[in-house]
């Protein structure tokens, strides 16, 4: 068994447990290679199963005693479980066994950072801890005993009691094991309380080690807001007496959300104005948010195999940038959520890792916590809101929380409750769950006789494993404007299920300029031949705020292609348009700040190869960079107008508001250290009270190859603050000359600071050569050689944080055939490794498929 490859499971092979659980009691006397822990589960044959053999779960754990009903027994175990003799009826397991959480590398089951202890359950951690039906279908309520000297002893539910040395919590809710967590250290809250809506008075903590006391307070107000959200939004209430969350600084993933016990990566928990930008901020506030409703969506229902991720992930990452809408600007979070979508999850569903929003196999679950299930898994819920409207939507999920409460439920149910409720077929609708890659819309017109129809053709590329695609239901808001910017159709919503369809709207009296895909309505590729000129009137006038900007985003993008394609020289008028949106004080200065922004150039080599082109990694950054110098000059009176006029009065407040003066001042900033050669930004650097001030001068400063002083007062300033020192790592590759790239990467990799197995660090430098397209992607192939180096050194300590790094090298088929050679090189030599990781291998197959 041990040395056979790892084989997929499949989605049609799920079948019930056999035996269910009534209770789980767990005692930890942790040491740190040492740990024991005793078991004690209570199991019951499960009627709706077809067999009835005993297998629990167990990795990598010394088993040092069994018993059943208090009799004891010896299992067979192997390296991925055991299996034992068991009544034909009611028992209770009871297991001893030891484990080693302080040479926990992989960051998964119990491990230690800094000291203390933590878990990570999800998705199949749990096995790593104790012997169990680590599966999510199987639910249990837990009570757990910590013994330990450290003063804070943590787990899941509501404090039972404690004394010298131990405490005991119990968590009265069923859960899966990959919910459960424990915490032990020396740690210091930030609290507070909540009252629900149904009377529970609820006990807020975060705790954080106490260096780091006094950054969370912002954590604890986005809790607050959430909880209170999720109340009024939802109408869900929290469930326990207690609310905990703690901040590790060693964590593979954004945060995790154990029932009444989130532990985050301490970098979405911990923020100062000192020491956080905006976008830190902006991210605390989503990610605590995400977790808390995971206590609905995920926890209090749950998935009933690893097949259903997306029905929690894709939910509560809804659900989520729902609350950030309301907290913040619903236009300019639309806007932001397209840009990552674009260059996350359209380029996954474009390359040799494109997978459905529900996969159908898988080897390695932790491969798939990706940004198909969680951020396309979003977008479909966001066009079954949108086709069901607001009261349908709502009524749905009333439906779905009553029925399914309590349960481990699958994208069946999810949508048989929008059918029930609204009476809605989905079937076709179904589709967007089990069709993988971006359906590409094209779309023509006809005006005659006042009626101006549209045509519209979906076809979606083949995937891997999906060479053919059927038509699916796609969701398009549709405005129409006059000439002149008037809006005469206001956004209706058309619903194409056909490959072929056209939709007719009558009355007009002119040839009217389409706004299509208001809101970006559905997860697709327009494609459409526009003129400037329309783009120009959309640019101006469209009422739908996403469109605007994507006027702006298709003109900058054109643009661009002519320049890298043609080497034409940058187009006037697109300047002069993105004049008038960057000087309306009209706008929404965090709106004008997005439209300034250029397409990235890893979205500009996905474009020009869906147009047939490849045009070399360098010859793209050159371009973006000719533009951004084009744009400066042509607006040279502009940026100091806007820099002057937008300081923020008073002290530091991390709100839209504030948050979306400083982009706009930073945007201008940066434009004029293209033309004044970094002096204002040194000052601005000098004189900044706050991290996004400091960030942006230093970023301004870096884009033109500046700021090599200002790096160093960086660093001596903040040597101490691991948080602020990622930052000055993944800053300086990111924004690296492509030439200096990859040995920039190299040299920080052999600082005294760079502490690879942190996975923060090893993002920081490793990602932040990934981000740098033209230096990662230098023709000689250093760039792939370092990264691939550090996939494998980091794989035999992280398979996790490893196998995530390598989607860097799923965009390789839009490369020339230089450097796809030398990408397949690297693969097949991650490939041949002895001891891959099973993450890895199933990656690396994926790649090279
Ligand atoms: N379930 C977590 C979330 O989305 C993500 C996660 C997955 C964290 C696996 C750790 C491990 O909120
Ligand atoms: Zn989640």
């Amino acid at each position: 068994m041990k040395d056979a490859a790892p084989q997929p499971v499949f989605l049609r092979d799920y079948t019930p447990p056999a035996y269910l659980v009534d209770s789980v009691d767990l005692t930890f006397r942790l040491h740190p290679t040492k740990t024991r822990v005793i078991s004690r589960i209570a199991f019951r044959p499960n009627p709706a199963a077809q067999d009835r053999r005993f297998f629990l779960h167990g990795e990598e754990l010394t088993l040092l005693r069994a018993a059943i009903d208090g009799t004891k027994v010896t299992p067979q175990t192997d390296t991925e479980g055991l299996t034992c003799t068991v009544p034909d009826a009611p028992f209770t397991w009871e297991a001893e066994v030891e484990i080693a959480p302080e040479e926990n590398t992989a960051l998964e089951g119990l491990y230690m950072s800094n000291g203390m202890y933590c878990s990570q359950c999800e998705a199949e951690g749990f096995r790593k801890i104790t012997y169990y039906p680590d599966r999510p279908d199987v639910m249990a309520p837990f009570t757990v005993r910590i013994e330990s000297d450290l003063p804070v002893l943590l787990s899941n539910g509501n404090p039972v009691a404690q004394g010298t040395g131990w405490a005991e919590w119990h968590d009265p809710w069923p859960k899966p094991a990959y919910l459960f967590a424990l915490v032990a250290g020396d740690l210091v809250a930030t609290s507070g309380a909540f009252t629900t809506c149904e009377g529970r008075k609820v006990d807020l903590n975060i705790w954080v080690r106490p260096a780091d006391h006094g950054k969370a307070d912002y954590a604890l107000d986005s809790l607050i807001r959430s909880m209170k959200w999720d109340e009024q939004v939802y109408g869900r209430a929290y469930d326990l007496d207690v609310f905990n969350i703690v901040a590790v600084d060693d964590f593979n993933m954004g945060a995790m959300e154990n029932k009444g016990l989130n532990i985050f990566n301490s970098r979405y928990v911990l923020a100062s104005p000192q020491t956080a930008t905006d976008r830190d901020y902006d991210n605390i506030e989503r990610i605590i948010a995400h977790e808390y409703f995971h206590n609905w969506t995920g926890n209090r229902i749950t998935c009933r195999d690893w097949f259903q991720l997306c029905l929690k992930e894709g939910l509560t990452v809804f659900r989520d940038s729902q609350f950030s809408a309301d907290e913040r600007s619903a236009a300019v979070k639309r806007i932001e959520d397209v840009i990552a979508l674009r260059a996350r999850q359209f380029r996954e569903d474009a390359g040799p890792l494109a997978h459905p929003v529900r996969p159908e196999s898988f080897t390695e679950i932790n491969n798939f916590y990706t940004a198909t299930v969680y951020e396309k898994g979003a977008e479909v819920i966001g066009m079954l809101r949108r086709l069901v409207g607001p009261a349908g939507y709502d009524k749905a999920l009333a439906l779905y929380f009553e029925r399914h409460d309590g349960q481990a439920a699958t994208i069946e149910d999810w949508l048989k409750v929008f059918e029930d409720a609204t009476g809605r077929d989905l079937t076709q609708f179904k589709r967007w769950y089990s069709q993988a890659g971006t359906p590409r819309l094209s779309v023509t017109d006809d005006f005659a006789d006042g009626t101006y129809t549209l045509h519209l053709r979906q076809e979606t590329p083949p995937t891997p494993g999906q060479p053919d695609k059927a038509p699916q239901v796609i969701p398009l808001a549709v405005g129409l404007l006059a000439p002149n910017g008037d809006e005469v159709v206001p956004t209706t919503v058309l619903e194409m299920t056909e490959a072929e369809q056209s939709f007719a709207f009558t009355g007009l009296d002119a040839r009217p300029v389409p706004s299509i895909l208001r809101g970006f309505s559905a997860p697709v590729v327009l494609e459409r031949e526009t003129s400037a000129q329309e783009r120009a009137v959309l640019l101006a006038h469209d009422t739908d705020p996403f469109n605007k900007w994507e006027a702006g985003r298709l003109l900058a993008r054109d643009v661009l292609t002519a320049m890298i394609r043609d080497g034409a020289a940058p187009d006037g008028a697109f300047l002069d348009a993105l004049a008038a949106v960057a000087r309306d004080a009209t706008l929404d200065p965090a709106f004008r700040a997005l439209a300034l922004r250029l397409p990235g150039e890893d979205q500009m080599a996905e474009h020009l190869h869906a147009l047939g082109h490849t045009p070399g990694p360098l010859t793209i950054h050159t371009a973006r960079e000719a533009l951004k110098d084009a744009l400066a000059g042509h607006l040279q009176t502009l940026w100091p107008a806007l820099y002057d006029g937008l300081a923020c009065p008073g002290p530091y407040s991390p709100g839209a508001a504030d948050a979306g003066r400083r982009a706009l001042r930073l945007a201008a900033l940066s434009h004029m250290a293209r033309l004044d050669g970094g002096a204002q930004a040194r000052a601005h650097f000098a004189a900044a009270d706050n991290m996004t001030d400091e960030i942006g001068a230093l970023t301004a400063l870096l884009e033109i190859g500046a700021g090599t002083e200002e790096l160093d007062r960086f660093a001596t300033r903040w040597a101490e603050d691991r948080l602020v020192m990622d930052k000055w790592f993944a800053l300086q590759v990111s924004l690296a000359a492509p030439e200096n790239a990859v040995d920039t990467a190299r040299c920080l990799t052999e600082h005294a600071a760079f502490n690879w197995k942190n996975p923060n660090r090893f993002r920081a430098v490793i990602g932040g050569l990934t981000m740098n397209a033209a230096g990662f992607h230098d023709a000689s192939g250093a760039g792939y050689r370092l990264v691939a180096d550090w996939l494998l050194r980091m794989d035999a300590a992280n398979p996790q944080t490893a196998a995530r790094m390598s989607t860097a090298f799923e965009t390789w088929p839009r490369y020339d055939s230089e450097r796809q050679a030398l990408i397949r090189a690297e693969l097949d030599r991650i490939a041949t490794q002895a001891g891959l990781s099973r993450d890895m291998g199933e990656m690396v197959a994926r790649l090279r498929a």
